[in-house]
């Protein structure tokens, strides 16, 4: 979704000159040596990263790139077609009745597909109902629901707040004081989450399976367990007491539901992101000490609001009851003698990548503290090798945030695979969590994120207590380590032929980035030319890495910039050279596809959407090293005042139209996110989020800004709906060749 950013870091930590030094001498020697060299561990040198199944991906795109268009429709070259396999409100179980009228089905207690449909995975299934790691023609779709933040489409008249009904709000913080309605907040709850349901394929393709067994949603409401590392387990259960669970054991739910990642066993991982905005405060003492200082790094209120003032970041779920605790959960106030009696730590219940197995679905959901608390984009694991630990990428998706990567302390075995959360305990529990740092010179190092790290122990900003406080407060100990606060990273993807990791930066403000305010990995501050005119980094830019001697668990790095996002007239902001056929801004979802080799990137823009849609486009990429080093010749208007400044950086070779094409535009005010295949990539999954977003309140003669995919012949007509549709080419072709 559009982010308000409202948990961007305020002060990104930039490293001190002296420490850039000791850093530098430190890295020469590391990136010498793995993760393993830490522990005096013996490590294996030159093992090619690549498996054996790595695709080998085409010289060219062949397909005609699709026109920029504002069109409210899914837009696609010549020769491929799509069709919708569930939208918001769709039913996954025949006691309920179909979707009418979008925003008119009452509360059914979460058997509807959720809102704002984001990442995706898929998990085929044997015919004894176990995870296969190879193709069938049965699988479950895991869906993440992002948020309702376009609530006013779910309800008859639009949002009810301060007691006026027929309202827009979303949860950026345009509520009034007062008490919503439970069954208004019971259904915006329950659309958020994961939904779980079973497809086959048959002659017409794949389909839902209406009333499978496997069919779930995964609510804010679902009893999940809270797991972490062995040693530090009740530390980290402390943070986590609430009036629920007195123990911080269990929790309930997930939120704001955003990328994901698939296990090397087949599970399903799925990131908590903008989870802070839901809460509120009403009552009680303000937050102090070290939870108001844990409190502002997150962006979570402190204190209730002033009468009759707005609460900067919340839905007004809490204001339904104090007595109800689905509701009193989302208000953080210390209303009770201490931390038992009240939801003061509810908020440190979310912030995590929370992992499901897609196949059974009565094994309770495990969030896996030891992969940090932030705002989770999505989790990409590096291939697995036997004998090797496992390696998680992931992003936190506000400006100035970071990159992180976990290495799990076992090392791959294959025989776990099937084997469900257990080999999650194994996995995910015990590790080691790190945060990027980009160096000036095309390096970079990973930065353990350790009480053990004399940074974290002795960070002025924030006493970490323990290493439990470390992983609940991930965001200060990456401050304390000095990682690099990047244009807000969001996905990560590995490409298979090399193991080399990209990850989207998808913008960042002119607050941020000026003239002088740049540094190599986040290089350019510049003004669009026309439209909406956005300065800072408008148009985003992707960024790659190649792990030292190919080990993913290395503790070094060299890194380039793969492609930056612009507007082909963008004059010297357009570094990587677009044109009308694949000028693309705000890059988000990325993937790459198994069987291609294609790199996939989707869109979630707002700087050039006077020109374009939200968008998917198909990449051909090289490898990191393959362009050079350039100087950017920034050049910004701040303050009535043109300022201008130089910044080296490393770039990748310029891809031209035949290894960068436009593929898809999406409808009007939808965002293009959350991509997986099947059979063979004859079958590309792909999600529309929150077409028409746009859209004014309906009870003050808002128009509809999309009607899609109603007027596309999915569902009934009139209000934009999530949805996720499958690409297939009418000749039966692999998607993208
Ligand atoms: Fe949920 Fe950062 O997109
Ligand atoms: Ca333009
Ligand atoms: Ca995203």
């Amino acid at each position: 979704m559009s982010h308000p950013q409202s948990t961007d870091n305020p002060n990104p930590v930039n490293p001190h000159f002296q420490d850039i030094l000791d850093q530098a001498r430190l890295s020469r020697r590391k990136l010498l040596m793995g993760v393993a060299g830490l522990s005096s561990l013996p490590m294996v040198p030159g093992l090619a990263l690549a498996s054996g199944a790595s695709p080998t991906p085409p010289a060219s795109l062949s397909f005609p790139a699709v026109a920029k268009t504002i069109e409210d429709a899914v837009s696609l070259p010549p020769g491929y077609r799509y069709e919708v396999l569930h939208a918001t409100f769709d039913r996954m179980n025949s006691g309920v009745a179909p979707a009418t009228a979008a925003g008119r089905e009452a509360d059914d207690g979460g058997q509807r597909i959720g809102d704002h449909h984001d990442g995706m995975e898929l998990f085929y299934v044997d015919a004894q109902g176990r995870y296969s790691p190879s193709p069938t023609d049965r699988a479950v779709l895991c869906v993440n629901h992002e948020s309702s933040a376009d609530a006013h489409f779910l309800h008859p008249n639009g949002q009810t707040s301060g007691g006026v009904s027929g309202k827009k709000f979303t949860q950026f913080g345009d509520w009034d004081l007062g008490t919503r309605p439970a069954d208004e907040v019971r259904k915006e709850i329950l659309l958020h989450g994961v939904s779980v349901v079973e497809i086959r394929r048959g002659p017409q393709g794949w389909r839902m399976v209406m009333d499978s067994p496997l069919n779930r949603r995964i609510t804010p409401e679902t009893a999940v367990r809270i797991a972490g590392p062995r040693a530090h387990i009740s530390d980290i259960r402390s943070f986590m007491s609430t009036r629920w669970d007195s123990a911080g054991a269990m929790s309930r739910g997930t939120l704001n539901n955003c990328g994901t990642g698939t296990t090397p066993w087949g599970t399903f991982l799925t990131c908590e992101e903008n989870w802070a905005m839901y809460f509120g405060v009403q009552g009680g003492a303000p937050a102090s000490g070290k939870d108001a200082q844990a409190r502002k790094r997150y962006g979570l209120p402190q204190a209730a609001p002033a009468a009759q003032a707005k609460q900067a970041s919340s839905q007004g779920w809490h204001t339904v009851s104090a007595t109800d605790d689905r509701f009193s959960r989302w208000n953080l106030a210390q209303l009770g003698a201490n931390a038992e009696q009240d939801f003061r730590n509810e908020a440190n219940t979310f912030g995590y990548v929370l992992e499901l197995n897609p196949v059974n679905p009565n094994e309770t959901p495990a969030k896996r503290v030891s992969l940090g608390r932030f705002a989770h984009e999505a989790a990409v694991f590096a291939p697995a090798k036997p004998g090797q630990p496992l390696v998680v990428y992931m992003g936190c998706d506000s400006r100035n945030e970071y990159i992180y990567k976990f290495v799990s302390a076992a090392v791959w075995d294959p025989r776990d695979v099937g084997g469900g959360i257990s080999v999650g305990d194994k996995y995910l529990n015990e590790g080691q969590l790190f945060a990027a740092r980009f160096q000036e010179d095309g390096t970079g190092e990973w930065l353990p994120l350790d009480i053990r790290n004399p940074r974290v122990a002795q960070f002025a900003g924030y006493a970490f207590a323990n290493q439990g406080d470390v992983l609940v407060n991930t965001r200060l100990a990456a401050d304390a380590a000095g990682a690099t606060p990047m244009d807000r990273p969001e996905w990560g993807a590995v490409n298979p032929r090399n193991g080399e990791v990209y990850f989207t930066l998808t913008n960042n403000s002119a607050a941020n980035r000026a003239p002088g305010k740049t540094n190599a990995a986040n290089p350019r501050a510049y003004q669009d030319v026309d439209g909406k005119k956005a300065a800072g980094n408008p148009n985003g830019h992707i960024i790659r890495f190649r792990e030292t001697q190919d080990r993913a668990d290395a503790l070094g790095f060299r890194w380039d910039v793969f492609l930056f996002g612009a507007e082909e007239d963008a004059g010297a902001a357009n570094l990587s050279g677009l044109t009308a056929q694949n000028a693309f801004s705000s890059p988000d979802g990325l993937w790459f596809s198994p069987t291609t080799g294609i790199c996939w990137i989707q869109t979630d823009d707002g700087a050039m959407t006077d020109e374009s849609n939200c968008m998917l486009l198909a990449a051909l990429p090289g490898q990191v090293g393959d362009g050079g080093a350039v100087t950017v010749h920034n050049k910004m208007v701040v303050a009535g005042v043109e300022q201008t400044a130089s910044q080296p950086t490393f770039v990748g070779q310029a891809l031209g139209v035949n290894r960068l094409r436009r593929f898809l535009v999406a409808p009007k005010g939808a965002e293009v996110t959350g991509i997986c295949e099947a059979d063979g990539g004859r079958t590309l999954f792909v999600n529309i989020q929150h077409p028409g977003e746009n859209t004014k309140a309906l009870s003050t003669g808002g128009t509809l800004e999309s009607q899609w995919p109603g007027n596309a012949g999915h569902g009934p007509q009139g209000r934009p709906r999530s949805a996720t549709i499958m690409i297939t080419r009418t000749d039966g072709g692999v998607v993208g060749l």
